[in-house]
């Protein structure tokens, strides 16, 4: 619930701003008071009565509108919020705030708070994927701004892809994390889960067997505790949680790729299975049967993700936590694989067939750091989480 929490919405000018109007009542819902603020292009979309109306509050639309600076000038406006939602971020307005301009009520807004922002991009897909657009993304993130979305999907400009903006929905869970009070409150943390594909051909691929259960509910209970938690699963069985920032990927160079995208974190958790492998030259078209001929396969060695994060020299997270996947020896195995891969924590688990822990719902860890080997009772996967990330929360303290 958000009882008791203010919002400041600023609604950007993008076609996505339709949206707020849905996102405002979403808040208000769960209690949430809400301020809005449209920025002059907003007001081409949305009219500041319907906002008003909806906000059950005064929409602020200028700079100057703020006669009403005697009661609530533009520095208070920005502070008396517990959270700042951007929603539409337009490219231009990302841009603004990434090069600190203050020439209108929002950015003015944006540059004297000292409140917590997000932002829910919203842009045609050749802006998101536009080099400018990156850098001010990578900028704002290491300014400590959350991001939720962009969904893939498609657009009100005719093309597909992502740089559409999150649902309402997904919004408020992700507002919600945001507000929610716990001992990893400010802490940045990343997740890796779920399987990778490999691919073949178009409609053929390798994969793994993991249902990215374990990834899923590690990142909910980072959140729960109050944590930003970057998301960024394979193809999974398991949903992924909500208020969580999901990334969702293939095959392991994506992976990587969103994971350097994603620091810096406090700690990453590396629960993916990734595919040790890939082919090495996927074909373009189906490879068709040919008659008394097998297909042979070429494979490259994928990058290790964990290990790539843990020997980073400068921005390692403070924390890099792996998993290991044994059938033999598991402890003596992950033993040697913490100090091969460079992790602080690695969490062994034996997934045997016989164990039932891949795909099932409960997992028998061990945690294995410097100072030894803990081993931890089976349990659900979800006190598996819950246990970890209190002992995060206690690393990072
Ligand atoms: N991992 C990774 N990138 C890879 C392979 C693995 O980030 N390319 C991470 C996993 O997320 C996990 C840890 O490394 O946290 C160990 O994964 P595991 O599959 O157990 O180890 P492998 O490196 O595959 O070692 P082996 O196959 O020899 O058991």
């Amino acid at each position: 619930m958000l009882a008791g929490k203010r919002i400041l919405l600023i609604i950007g000018g993008g076609i996505a701003a339709y949206k707020s109007l849905e996102l405002i009542r979403r808040l208000k819902e769960r209690g949430a008071a809400v301020t809005p603020v449209l920025t002059r292009a907003a007001q081409e979309f949305v009219t500041p009565l319907s906002v008003s109306a909806l906000a059950g509050e005064k929409a602020y639309t200028d700079l100057f509108d703020l006669t009403d600076e005697a009661e609530m000038g533009h520095i208070n406006l920005s502070r008396v919020a517990d959270l700042i939602v951007v929603a539409p971020a337009t490219a231009d307005l990302m841009a603004k705030m990434a090069g600190g301009h203050a020439d209108d009520l929002a950015s003015t807004l944006l540059m004297a708070t000292d409140t917590p922002v997000m932002i829910a991009p919203a842009m045609n897909v050749r802006m998101w994927e536009h080099a400018a657009t990156r850098r001010n993304l990578a900028t704002l993130k290491g300014d400590g701004i959350r991001v939720v979305g962009p969904d893939k999907g498609d657009m009100a400009c005719g093309e597909f892809g992502p740089g559409r903006m999150a649902e309402p929905g997904e919004i408020v869970e992700a507002v919600q994390a945001a507000l929610t009070d716990g001992p990893l409150k400010g802490k940045r943390i990343l997740v890796t889960s779920g399987p990778t594909h490999e691919p073949i051909d178009p409609v053929r691929y390798i994969a793994n067997r993991s249902s990215g259960a374990q990834g899923t509910a590690i990142a909910a209970a980072l959140a729960s505790l109050g944590a930003e938690v970057v998301f960024i699963t394979g193809p999974a069985d398991t949903p992924p949680p909500e208020g969580v920032d999901v990334i969702a990927v293939q095959s392991a160079a994506q992976m990587l790729e969103a994971v350097e995208s994603a620091l810096p974190v406090n700690a990453g958790v590396f629960a993916a299975a990734v595919a040790d492998w890939r082919v090495k030259r996927e074909s373009g078209s189906k490879i068709k049967k040919q008659d008394g001929e097998l297909p042979v396969l070429e494979f490259a060695e994928n990058p290790d993700i964990l290990a790539q994060v843990s020997a980073m020299k400068a921005g390692r997270p403070r924390l890099v936590v792996g998993f290991a996947a044994e059938t033999d020896d598991v402890i003596a195995n992950a033993t040697a694989k913490r100090k091969r891969k460079g992790c602080d924590w690695i969490l062994a688990n034996d997934v045997s067939p016989e164990t039932g822990i891949m795909g099932g719902e409960e997992n028998a860890v061990h945690l294995i750091s410097e100072s030894g080997v803990e081993d931890w009772p089976r349990m659900g996967k979800s006190e598996v989480a819950r246990k970890l990330a209190e002992r995060i929360a206690q690393a990072l303290a």
